[in-house]
């Protein structure tokens, strides 16, 4: 299997990764940084073997500054393990991501329950600098370690009549604190759900790494959904279910406030979120002495190859 790095398009060749972080991908890539990385993974089946056979591409290069990793690691949206951006970091080193399945239903071919090994296997894994944007309207560029999901929604024989993917995080009470809150503002597990056209398209990606690791378990271990035209709480992590259906799926944050957050939830400045602006956004990290680094709000945050999929929509009533 070969992939085409898409470059999203308002990435310019003129923007150019600091040579010194694009150096360190290539040492990544050709293997000399192979044994640092296998020493800082957790001892999960994704290992060192299993990235240098997935035949992994780094990112073209990017302008974009790349938000610092411990940044990205350290505060966080993940609501199982707390409600306070540094909760995750913290409260997710207990979670067993050892052994790991996903069980594929619904409308496929081939349902089952599959080994995350076997689920990848002989799949390409590539790097996507993306910026993420949070419905609480700040943002980061992460660089992602993953592969198309349409590469695995392939893999399962989506039948004629699906028209929706379902996804599920991992409910593990015992083992996420935010589930056995008695306050939560969400129900569990997570679910989150795309358009099966969303789902094929090719910016659409399931993520296993990011800055050239795998993913700690504060950013969704081992597997999770990274769609960067949209608000930040549709790229659901720790998936543990994908389910192809005929009817739309419920989703977590539209259960709790429908008014608040869609199904669609794509990225738009123009279409406010009924207690702010999301006109604009604060790049993080930021503070009072970077002035806030506030910066526009871009439509589809700014991946316009994606304004096809909702050609004729009403993008205020499909919020
Ligand atoms: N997935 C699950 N299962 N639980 C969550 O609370 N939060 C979402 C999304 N995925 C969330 C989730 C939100 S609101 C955002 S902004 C992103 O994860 C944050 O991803 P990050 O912590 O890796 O930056």
């Amino acid at each position: 299997m070969s992939f085409v790095i898409k470059t999203p398009a308002d990435v310019r060749p003129s923007e150019i990764t600091p040579e010194t972080v694009y150096r360190s991908r290539r040492q990544f890539m050709h293997g000399v940084g192979a044994a640092g990385l296998a020493a800082s993974m957790p001892a999960v089946s994704l290992g060192r073997e299993w990235l240098d056979s997935n035949g992994f591409k780094p990112a073209p290069p990017s302008d974009e500054t790349i938000t610092p990793r411990g940044y990205a690691t350290s505060f966080n949206n993940f609501y199982e393990f707390g409600t306070d951006k540094n909760d995750p970091a913290e409260l997710s080193n207990r979670l067993t991501t050892e052994p790991w399945s996903v069980e594929i239903a619904g409308l496929v071919g081939k349902p089952g329950t599959y080994a995350i090994e076997d689920l990848m296997a002989g799949v390409d894994l590539e790097e996507r600098i993306y910026r993420l944007r949070c419905v609480e309207a700040w943002s980061m560029v992460i660089p992602w370690i993953g592969f198309p999901l349409k590469t695995i929604l392939d893999r399962f024989d989506p039948l004629g009549s699906a028209k929706y993917v379902a996804f599920t995080t991992l409910y593990r009470p015992e083992e996420m604190p935010g589930q056995r809150s008695y306050f939560s503002s969400i129900k569990y597990p997570y679910v989150e759900g795309l358009r099966l056209d969303e789902a094929y398209h090719p910016l659409a990606i399931i993520a296993v790494g990011m800055y050239g690791q795998v993913l700690p378990n504060q950013n969704g271990a081992p597997l999770r959904l990274v769609v960067p035209w949209k608000y930040g709480f549709k790229s659901i992590k720790s998936i543990v279910r994908i389910e192809l259906t005929e009817t739309k799926p419920p989703t977590t944050w539209n259960i709790s406030a429908s008014n608040e957050y869609g199904f669609y939830a794509n990225v738009n400045p123009t279409v406010s979120h009924p207690r702010w602006s999301q006109g604009s956004e604060r790049r993080l990290p930021s503070s009072l002495f970077n002035g806030n680094r506030k910066i526009s709000t871009r439509m589809y945050n700014g991946y316009d190859e994606v304004a096809g999929l909702y050609t004729g929509m009403n993008l205020r009533v499909n919020y």
